[in-house]
């Protein structure tokens, strides 16, 4: 496997004239009138952006963007123009798109330094712009090449990306919103190379390892695995049953990040995630038609390792669980077996319907591991259902909770970090419909409101908790929109979610 790109963001005082960097980025409003800055651009380049904008190629929409060459007029080889739109609807996600924009198109060039020029806007939070700029720059610059050998001139193998303003106060704030925003954006960016690895190099046990490696790197997070036969010790029937069928035996992942000083909350948070390397579905096997994108059904369990690494980094004062449940589900000789009755953690038991119902099975014993570290706050990660993607398309998480303060946290953390979600009903109706005969419970209800039932069930799990449950299943990877500004494949959704989600807490 090959290095993928690095990228790194600083901000600068610069004359933008004198820039010599191989794309210079500039935001356009499409109604504002022009900054003097962007005069002396266009005054520059001997009217090339005004032109580009009267024959109309360029519009300044959202996510648009257009590049001029300079031919030495100014010392930057390019002028990216990125589209922001009206200026009264701009809003911290209009920012996040333009930066990404920049970034996006920067790489497609191979463009390898890349410097993004600040509009002198005043009342503004210059921490925050930093942040979600450098974020962005991250989300947008990423591409997934591990396995390309045989890429023409070969692939980017940094981006270098400098922020400039032309005062130094602002800078010093920039720069303290960078620090948190490299720090959140690099976390997202190796969450989706773990959802892109394919499942003959991203397995159970090698999530495992990875995890442990990311613990010991930074100070405060711990890990522990729970191999199979510990798993069988422990009675972890939910976890155990789904990972029967596959050679690769799932593994129980345990990160706990205890804060230096105190810690805010008295008892732990836990953070659990679904982490399937592959959902085939088991013997209740999926059609062939896009399975492969279910080696993306660990994107769970990837966001709750890599949360719990920014929140060591920023050392942040909270006691947090991370518990990451993985397993590959495969059908074999030895798969679990619809009709079978299989005993969880919890000793509740479950009759299995359908084996591709499988998240919920490994995820209730997540949630006991979690109760039994006497956490009292959990949100569980899942690209649990197809029927939450019907419901809500790839543009929105669905959100479910049985505590009205947490889920409006979690809205809140929703909008500050531009990771969409929407509450969907967690009430008895459901729960009602996943209520056993010859179980306690069962793992498949009525089709209809499938994203909800679901959760129903793993709120039977949830008793004295203050919970809820994330089903990201429709943002596991890039929809259209998201593609006019990031890579194909996973967006590693839940990492700026969660993190901001405990920097708040
Ligand atoms: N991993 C899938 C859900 C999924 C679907 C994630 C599409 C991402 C994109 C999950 O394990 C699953 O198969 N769910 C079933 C549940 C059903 C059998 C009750 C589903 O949604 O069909
Ligand atoms: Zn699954
Ligand atoms: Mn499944």
């Amino acid at each position: 496997m090959k290095q993928i790109i690095k990228i790194d963001v600083k901000a600068a005082k610069a004359d933008v004239t004198k820039l010599k960097v191989d794309c210079l980025a500039l935001g356009l409003y499409s109604d504002a009138k022009n900054s003097d800055l962007l005069n002396l651009l266009d005054k520059k380049l001997d009217g090339a952006i005004s032109k580009v904008i009267k024959i109309g190629d360029f519009k300044a929409a959202v996510g648009s963007s257009i590049f001029l060459y300079t031919h030495g007029k100014i010392a930057a080889e390019r002028l990216l123009l990125v589209g922001l739109g009206e200026k009264q609807k701009k809003t911290a996600d209009t920012v996040r798109q333009a930066a990404a924009k920049a970034a996006f198109e920067a790489v497609n060039v191979k463009a390898k330094t890349l410097a993004i020029v600040r509009h002198n806007e005043t009342k503004i939070d210059f921490s925050r712009l930093g942040q979600i700029i450098a974020e962005s720059v991250h989300f947008g610059g990423y591409r997934y090449d591990e396995f390309v050998t045989q890429q023409k001139n070969g692939g980017n193998k940094s981006l270098s990306v400098l922020i400039v303003d032309d005062n130094q106060k602002n800078i010093s704030k920039l720069s303290a919103g960078i620090k948190v925003g490299q720090i959140i954006g690099r976390a997202q960016n190796f969450s989706r190379t773990l959802c892109n690895r394919p499942a003959n190099i991203l397995y159970p046990s090698e999530f495992a390892a990875i995890a442990k490696k990311v613990a010991a790197s930074v100070k405060g997070l711990s890990c522990t695995i729970l191999d199979d036969k510990k798993l069988a010790q422990k009675k972890m029937g939910g976890l155990l049953n789904v990972g029967r069928g596959a050679t690769n035996k799932p593994r129980m992942i345990i990160l706990k990040y205890t804060p230096k000083g105190r810690a805010k909350n008295k008892e732990p948070i836990a953070l659990v995630g679904k982490a399937i390397t592959f959902d085939s579905g088991g013997i209740s096997l999926k059609p062939a038609t896009d399975m492969h994108e279910m080696k993306m059904d660990m994107t769970g369990g990837a966001a709750v390792l890599m949360t719990m690494e920014v929140i060591a980094k920023l050392k942040l004062p909270v006691q947090v669980y991370g518990v990451i449940c993985a397993a590959e589900n495969r059908p074999d000789g030895a798969s679990y077996l619809p009709g079978d009755i299989l005993t969880t953690y919890s000793g509740k038991t479950v009759e299995v319907l359908n084996t591709d119902a499988e998240g919920r099975l490994v995820l209730c014993d997540g949630l006991e591991q979690a109760k039994r570290f006497n956490c009292k706050t959990v949100i569980d990660v899942a690209t649990l259902t197809g029927a939450c993607v019907v419901a809500l398309g790839k543009h929105k998480a669905g959100l479910f909770s049985n505590d009205q303060k947490l889920a409006e946290k979690i809205e809140a953390a929703a909008k500050d970090s531009c990771e969409p979600v929407w509450r969907l009903p967690y009430e008895q109706e459901y729960i009602d419909e996943i209520k056993g005969k010859i179980a306690d419970l069962k793992n498949q209800a009525s089709r209809w409101g499938a994203a909800c039932n679901g959760a129903a069930f793993l709120g039977e799990f949830t008793q004295g908790l203050a919970w809820a449950h994330l089903d990201i299943a429709g943002t596991m990877d890039a929809s259209e929109p998201i593609k006019k500004y990031a890579e194909a494949g996973s967006i590693g959704f839940g990492v700026r979610l969660l993190s901001s989600f405990l920097m708040n807490f």
